[in-house]
């Protein structure tokens, strides 16, 4: 693997198998009553947030921890941020107290990238304002392996916002990476400027119908519908997004049983996403959750402990 983690093109293929053979190793220790390994016993790992977070910045913390390094989780509001003081200044501060790895997210797109040409410290980008996510993708996709099997040919269909969605920028990228065919939704305001020609490139289909997609999809992806990034009417009414792209019950009746239906989380149940698809036995949101820490322990170990390393 490469020194940082800052898009989901950072990986081969045979970079995400290594991290996916991990992440299942590291998922049984999830399992076990006594949850440490001395992996990373040593290393300081800061969490760097100027974004709010549940799911992405605990579990990096659990993560960190579960493989003995020492976490320490920075936010902006509360940090020397919030006095005026610049990103750079704020992360060579940080680097300077000597630490090995920063998983960061913040605002604006790139933020990462520009952080690692400053620190020598491992940079993991934990969501970079519309750009990208690799760690969601990485253990979205995880779970969808588990859940049905090699992602080779299989049909995945992302719907929603996909204007401010990072998340789908870095499926995307993994999904087709590892073969899956993938069809993006979303209603015309939402759909982001040039998609096509990327999908033309990337070998990915677009639509504007749900209703067309669903029933040939082997799995479901549906994207929070980012109202705190909107500054206009993408959509008339909350009631009409439901209407026209919503995962509703209705829909979910169109869905075979095993088809899996995944949502990154935070959801807005009742806009994006019916309460049946997200309390439904084939919801797959909570073993998203399982499964972000096995996939950012394995992350955090082979940033960390090198190439030559086992777990
Ligand atoms: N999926 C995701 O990034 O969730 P958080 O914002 O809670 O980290």
């Amino acid at each position: 693997m490469k020194k940082h983690l800052l898009s989901i093109d950072d990986l081969s293929v045979d970079d995400v198998e290594t991290l996916f053979a991990t992440a299942a190793e590291m998922h049984d220790v999830q399992h076990r009553q006594v949850k440490k390994l001395p992996a990373l016993r040593g290393r300081t790992i800061i969490n760097l947030f100027f974004e709010d977070s549940t799911r992405t910045r605990s579990s990096f913390e659990i993560a960190g921890k579960w493989l003995s390094a020492d976490t320490i989780n920075i936010a902006a509001k509360g940090s020397s941020a919030s006095k005026g003081e610049s990103l750079r200044d704020t992360v060579l501060t940080i680097a300077a107290m000597g630490v090995d790895a920063l998983v960061m997210r913040h605002p604006a797109s790139g933020a990462a990238l520009q952080v690692s040409q400053w620190v020598d410290a491992a940079v993991v980008n934990a969501g970079d304002g519309t750009h990208e996510h690799p760690s969601q993708a990485l253990l979205d996709a995880y779970t969808l392996q588990r859940r049905i099997g090699p992602l080779e040919g299989r049909h995945v269909a992302i719907i929603g916002d996909l204007t401010h969605s990072r998340v789908f920028r870095s499926n995307v990228l993994l999904l087709t990476k590892l073969g899956a065919r993938v069809t993006v939704v979303a209603p015309p305001t939402l759909m982001p400027s040039g998609i096509a020609a990327w999908a033309a490139e990337a070998g990915f289909a677009t639509s504007y119908d749900v209703d067309a997609v669903l029933p040939d999809a082997d799995a479901v992806m549906m994207l929070r519908v980012q109202r705190e990034r909107m500054s206009g009417g993408y959509f008339p009414s909350a009631r009409e997004y439901t209407v026209g792209y919503g995962l509703t019950r209705d829909r979910l009746g169109v869905l075979g049983p095993d088809v899996p239906i995944c949502h990154p989380g935070p959801m807005n149940r009742g806009l994006e996403i019916a309460a049946d698809a997200a309390d439904a036995a084939q919801s797959a949101v909570l073993e998203q959750v399982s499964a972000g820490v096995a996939v950012r322990m394995a992350i955090l170990y082979h940033l960390l402990a090198g190439e030559e390393a086992q777990p």
